[in-house]
């Protein structure tokens, strides 16, 4: 790896509307529902931070506030919290607000994944930068999602994405990537759709939400123009970076991944977060006792 090649910032766009999840989100971004008692945004940068980022841009919408408030220092919270002889969680408090260096920008309008993205041009600078978002979440204590991909970009110089293999049938929920696997034994992108029709689809691996891009996509960014529903899509300017001499990879992360942007998702990741602390026993009678009582009237 060159020194010059070390991925060091991160782009986290929070300024969706958050539709799945109304009223939940009327005030307050979906990225600060909580996973068992932690804001999702919170485990995707401590995700970011286990992968040596030091920066990170965070793109707000309509409520700016909550999530700029969540990473400042709480003074009167922890104060009172030590008052009452709380240090424990006065402490837990205070390390949230020092765990990165965070930049709020604001996407005046949802215009899309690409528009919030490209939102960040000028905090991130020329330099290659993680991208990371709050609806997946990849379960990994050891080696961080967002690290494997960053590890593919220092040795090849190529963007890296993260995909998972879709039951047949669904491809038409996300964004498709085909294309044939290299010496790294990942997969070279050729071809890209988003949310391709029925029985059209060239794979059925997905892109999910952890990509390391070069700085090469401000420019396929800036030139891309609003697609489907009027917004400008990231995946139009992948498929640049993709043709581009530079290529783009197809990682198949480990870890366990979440897709915390649909309801049956998002409980699935709580149960699995809370299946991983001091909840557990409880968690395993819960739905013990749940599906006791499911099938009576
Ligand atoms: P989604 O499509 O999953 O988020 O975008 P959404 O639009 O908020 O959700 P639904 O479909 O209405 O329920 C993926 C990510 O991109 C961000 C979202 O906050 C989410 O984290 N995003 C999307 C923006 O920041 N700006 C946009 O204009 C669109």
């Amino acid at each position: 790896m060159t020194a010059a090649r070390k991925v060091r910032k991160a782009v986290i766009p929070a300024a969706g509307l958050g539709t799945r999840f109304l009223p939940a989100t009327k005030a307050v971004p979906k990225e600060m529902l909580p996973i068992v008692d932690v804001p999702t945004i919170q485990l995707v940068i401590d995700e970011a931070v286990r992968a040596g980022i030091t920066d990170v841009v965070v793109i707000n919408g309509r409520h700016k506030g909550a999530i700029e408030d969540h990473f400042d220092h709480a003074y009167e919270l922890e104060h009172t919290l030590r008052e009452r002889g709380n240090t424990k969680l006065a402490d837990a408090m205070s390390a949230i607000s020092t765990m990165v260096r965070l930049i709020s920008v604001r996407q005046k309008q949802p215009l899309g994944l690409g528009h919030a993205v490209l939102c960040a041009r000028e905090a991130i600078g020329d330099e290659a930068f993680a991208i990371l978002l709050g609806d997946d979440l990849i379960d990994n204590d050891n080696d961080p999602g967002i690290a494997q991909l960053a590890r593919v970009y220092e040795a090849t110089g190529a963007g890296a994405i993260a995909i998972v293999e879709v039951p047949p049938g669904k491809e038409h929920m996300y964004g498709i990537v085909a294309g044939e696997r290299d010496a790294t034994g990942h997969m070279r992108i050729r071809e890209m759709v988003e949310k391709p029709k029925p029985g059209t689809s060239p794979s059925r691996w997905a892109i999910v939400g952890r990509y390391v891009v070069p700085p090469t996509i401000w420019g396929y960014l800036a030139a891309t123009k609003p697609g489907a529903g009027g917004e400008i899509q990231l995946t139009d300017a992948l498929r640049e970076v993709s043709r581009s001499p530079e290529g783009l990879y197809g990682v198949v992360v480990e870890g366990t991944r979440h897709d915390a942007g649909d309801r049956l998702g998002y409980l699935r990741a709580n149960l699995a977060y809370a299946m991983k602390t001091d909840l557990r026993k409880d968690v395993i009678e819960l739905c013990r006792e749940v599906l006791a009582t499911a099938d009576k009237p």
